[in-house]
């Protein structure tokens, strides 16, 4: 009796043991973007596998491999690789013939961006503004990350073009910049697109420093989405930053940057987004008129530089290719009561048609939290209110004289919403 259950209780050690010295297991790092892809191998094909969590465990005799989008880091005796096979054997995992830890951590090296000046000015980016490439080589050829508009003269970004997709997306990066080339690279960006903070001494005007005491801009990334701007775009420094103003930066804004990310992850969606900035704030002022009048006076630091009114997206998306393409605009002024409310929401405001923004949006008009609305895109173009929003344009006219007759059907040139000339298949 008593040796039946040392034989049961042995035999199922046994088992237990070597079941468990069956597993191997992948562990990943802490940091989302330094994380390899994994896939199952199954005959001559490989699956994605869903991880959930920091490890993988798998079982003897199986083969996983890792996948990184730029190389893998760790283990250090395969950096530099793209991608590494992992083969669970008894005692330890095995790498192109290497053993190593049956705990194997794995990382990926972080993707590196880097900056260029485009081959020619994006449709969408007006002269005199520089149009610049965040790109990297991969291949022999280049992957796009987004596109910068850079306005000079004001020394602070006109607007950036990136793409907006759920997390396992194929689409993560803008085709419409493979129209482009990437040329001369510059390098020490946050040297040559210096941050910089508004102090209220940057002003002489006593009215001015006041308010600018009160409101209390900050600079930061025109990128708000904290995946996108960790994985991306935290190295870019002055280049693609802004004066935000807090309390819309942290309060409505943030609200709709949460909704426009879960709305992308649950319906599986992709946009084209084009993220820009407009016009510039003004103040009260209430020197040389009658006590409780005011005028509004631009505020202008250093030589030109202005702090934008507007900061906006334009959403493309790429699902519902036929849907109509939405503008978000948040009012990025302290001061929006000294406005008349239809002088700043200067078109039909419609964030409350859009179902994944049905939530988010009940705070879109409290002041307090920045004013965001919604317009339809095409009705913002027609209100030429928004500066640096690409127009509708229309055919480019022939003023050179007309030495050849013309052809009977004259090919229609039609340019897409960001003003790219759509090439017409003849
Ligand atoms: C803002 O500018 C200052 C320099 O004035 C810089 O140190 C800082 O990193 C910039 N960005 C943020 C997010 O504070
Ligand atoms: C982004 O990075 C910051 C600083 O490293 C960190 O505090 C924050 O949690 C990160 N956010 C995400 C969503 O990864
Ligand atoms: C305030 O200004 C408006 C127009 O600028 C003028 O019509 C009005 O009389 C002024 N009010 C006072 C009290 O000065
Ligand atoms: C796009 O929408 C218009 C009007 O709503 C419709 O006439 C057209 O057939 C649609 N096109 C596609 C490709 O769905």
């Amino acid at each position: 009796m008593e040796l039946k259950i040392f034989l049961l209780i042995a035999s199922i050690c046994c088992f237990a043991i070597t079941h468990v010295s069956g597993y191997c297991s992948i562990t990943l790092s802490q940091d989302e973007s330094l994380r390899p892809k994994l896939y199952k191998n199954i005959g001559s094909r490989k699956a994605l596998i869903h991880t959930e969590g920091l490890s993988y465990q798998f079982n003897e005799n199986e083969v996983i491999t890792a996948d990184c989008e730029t190389r893998v880091q760790s283990p250090s005796q395969f950096s530099g690789k793209r991608s590494i096979d992992c083969k669970c054997t008894t005692s330890y995992i095995q790498i192109d013939g290497t053993s190593l830890s049956k705990n194997l951590p794995v990382q990926c090296d972080k993707i590196k961006w880097n900056l260029y000046e485009s081959s020619k000015q994006f449709s969408w980016c007006p002269t005199p503004m520089a149009s610049y490439l965040l790109a990297r080589p991969l291949n022999n050829i280049y992957e796009y990350l987004a596109g910068v508009c850079y306005n000079f003269d004001q020394q602070q970004i006109l607007n950036i073009h990136y793409a907006a997709a759920y997390q396992l997306s194929k689409y993560q990066y803008p085709t419409r910049l493979q129209n482009y080339s990437p040329t001369v690279e510059i390098l020490d960006i946050p040297n040559k697109f210096v941050a910089r903070r508004i102090k209220p001494t940057n002003f002489k005007n006593v009215e001015i420093q006041e308010w600018m005491k009160f409101s209390q801009y900050e600079n930061h990334s025109i990128i708000q989405d904290p995946n996108l701007y960790n994985k991306s775009y935290d190295k870019f420094g002055g280049f693609i930053e802004l004066d935000w103003w807090p309390s819309l930066r942290t309060g409505n804004w943030r609200l709709y940057e949460k909704a426009l990310r879960e709305h992308i992850e649950a319906d599986k969606e992709i946009y084209d987004v084009l993220a820009g900035v407009s016009n510039s704030i003004a103040v009260p002022s209430y020197e040389n008129v009658c006590r409780e009048n005011y005028t509004m006076i631009d505020v202008i630091y250093r030589d030109n530089q202005k702090i934008p009114l507007y900061v906006w997206h334009y959403l493309k998306s790429l699902k519902e290719a036929n849907g109509t393409d939405v503008v978000v605009i948040g009012v990025n002024s302290a001061f929006s009561d000294f406005y008349k409310e239809k002088d700043l929401i200067f078109c039909t405001d419609i964030c409350h048609k859009l179902d994944w923004l049905k939530s988010a949006q009940a705070t879109f008009h409290y002041k307090t939290l920045g004013l965001i609305f919604c317009c339809d895109a095409n009705e913002v173009k027609l209100s030429k209110r928004l500066e640096g929003i690409p127009m509708a344009s229309s055919k480019p006219v022939n003023s050179g004289a007309q030495l050849l007759p013309l052809p009977l059907k004259r090919p229609k040139e039609e340019y897409d919403d960001f003003n790219e000339p759509i090439r017409m298949e003849t």
